[in-house]
């Protein structure tokens, strides 16, 4: 049995969400379209055929979300900032009434008695910034942190915990080499280039976030799979070794230990196509006052000369799979905050986004009984607090997401949230059974959960 008294005090509980994911309001109050609005129109991009244009319509409803936040007994909410909001256009100019938007959201979380806890990139590209070569072209360096020293200006006087990006490896990898996500391109040696300036701009944001505000705390959500090899064979055990340092320790490593870890095969090809000039590496260095972590899965990965992507092949494993297909293994969350403990330093850990795709809706009595999605975050809170329990320095637990939101390349196909939304009728909302069931956790009801090492 699991209860809120077994994790420690000044825990933080929170819900997270993404501004496109939710916010609607494209074109108001001066916001100029970001890649995503783009993307998103694009005939064949959203594999349901819809956009984020309305979305959650949180951009007008924030206060009954904030309400919601309050009546789970939620602590904290992790959103994003739409950077085209702030700075809509290549002038650079900031744009108050896109400031504001915010400055409301704050005001009414802390009012509410809920920590805000913004990030301040999640996916959202000013459109005029991929015009001009988008994370491709380093004059995004400088564009960043224009934009964040704008934000945390205007905010900082609330905000304690700055997060800068969200899953770099995600957008870098999924917009630029898949062309799954926004700006939807397909070419791997152009990734590699932009895994270099996204890993530069995210240094130089980090000095120019703690310049604007010293006290704060600063970092980053890193989205991570953590690897299993398919079989103890020394060729399965380093490709899952590479298959780790492309996917988990790409963003992290050239910023916190100075050096990009072996990922491929023939490293020195690969760091050959990144254009690393003189000074790079010494500006890349910094540090993180927290690791922010994304989990859903895990990776099991076998070695094989013939895939063209590293030389690694992924295993389907034998887990259950949420309705987006995705295996659901809880162990792998202690696995991974063990190791992002034992090989960064011990730092301070949050757990930014966990959860679970289930489509389960309101029933005729009007209840959504998303049994699945409870059994995922008890059996992944189960092992968070075994690794809490192992010395592992969690202060918090975001889940992804409060509300049923755009999911990104499969539109509203898949929910992920802890409230449902309704969609075609104006966006209504109704807690699941989840919500009911997190709400009791943080309110101290004892819990259950699946305690199985592996
Ligand atoms: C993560 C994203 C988040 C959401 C979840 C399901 O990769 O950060 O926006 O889409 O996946």
């Amino acid at each position: 049995m699991l209860k809120r008294a077994t994790f420690p005090a000044g825990f933080v509980w929170g819900a997270a969400t993404s501004a496109y994911q939710v916010e609607g309001a494209p074109h108001e109050d001066g916001k100029s379209p970001s890649i995503w609005d783009t993307f998103s129109h694009r005939p064949g991009a959203i594999s349901d055929g819809t956009t984020g244009d309305i979305a959650c319509d949180q951009y007008h409803r924030y206060p009954e979300d904030v309400a919601l936040l309050r009546q789970l007994g939620l602590a904290a909410y992790r959103f994003s900032i739409s950077w085209p909001r702030i700075i809509p256009g290549a002038d650079g100019a900031p744009n108050r009434a896109g400031l504001d938007y915010y400055d409301r959201l704050v005001d009414e979380l802390l009012g509410a008695g809920v920590t805000p806890f913004p990030t301040l990139y999640h996916w959202d590209l000013p459109q005029w910034i991929q015009d001009d070569g988008g994370w491709a072209n380093r004059s995004v360096i400088g564009r960043f942190t224009e934009y964040a020293d704008a934000v945390v200006r205007a905010l900082g006087d609330r905000i304690g915990t700055w997060t800068l990006l969200n899953e770099p490896e995600v957008f870098v990898s999924h917009g630029h080499e898949y062309g799954k996500h926004a700006p939807g391109l397909r070419d791997p040696d152009l990734a590699l280039r932009v895994s270099h300036v996204v890993n530069l701009a995210h240094a130089e944001g980090v000095r120019t976030v703690r310049a604007a505000a010293p006290r704060a705390a600063i970092g980053s959500a890193i989205n991570m799979e953590i690897t299993y090899p398919a079989s103890d064979s020394p060729a399965d055990v380093a490709a899952a070794e590479r298959y780790h340092a492309h996917v988990n320790a790409w963003y992290l490593d050239p910023l916190l230990k100075g050096a990009y870890p072996v990922a491929f095969v023939d490293q020195d090809a690969a760091l050959a196509k990144m254009d690393i000039r003189p000074g790079d590496m010494e500006s890349l260095a910094t540090t993180f006052d927290f690791i922010a972590l994304n989990m859903y899965s895990r990776a099991i990965i076998a070695d094989d000369p013939d895939e063209p992507r590293h030389g690694l092949r992924r295993i389907e494993g034998p887990g259950r799979r949420n309705s987006y297909g995705w295996e659901i293994w809880p162990a792998a969350l202690h696995r991974l905050v063990r190791r992002v403990d034992r090989d960064y330093g011990h730092p301070v850990i949050y757990i930014t986004e966990n959860g679970c795709a289930d489509n389960t809706g309101p029933g005729a009595d009007g209840v959504v009984r998303d049994a699945s999605r409870v059994q995922y975050l008890a059996d992944h809170l189960g092992q968070l607090a075994r690794a809490i329990d192992d010395g592992c320095d969690v202060r918090g637990y975001f889940t992804w997401t409060l509300l049923d939101n755009f999911e990104w390349a499969v539109g509203f196909s898949q929910r992920f949230g802890i409230v449902w939304v309704d969609f075609d009728d104006g966006a209504r909302r109704i807690v699941k059974d989840s919500g009911r069931w997190l709400r009791d956790l943080v309110a101290g009801a004892p819990l259950e959960y699946d305690d199985s090492l592996e």
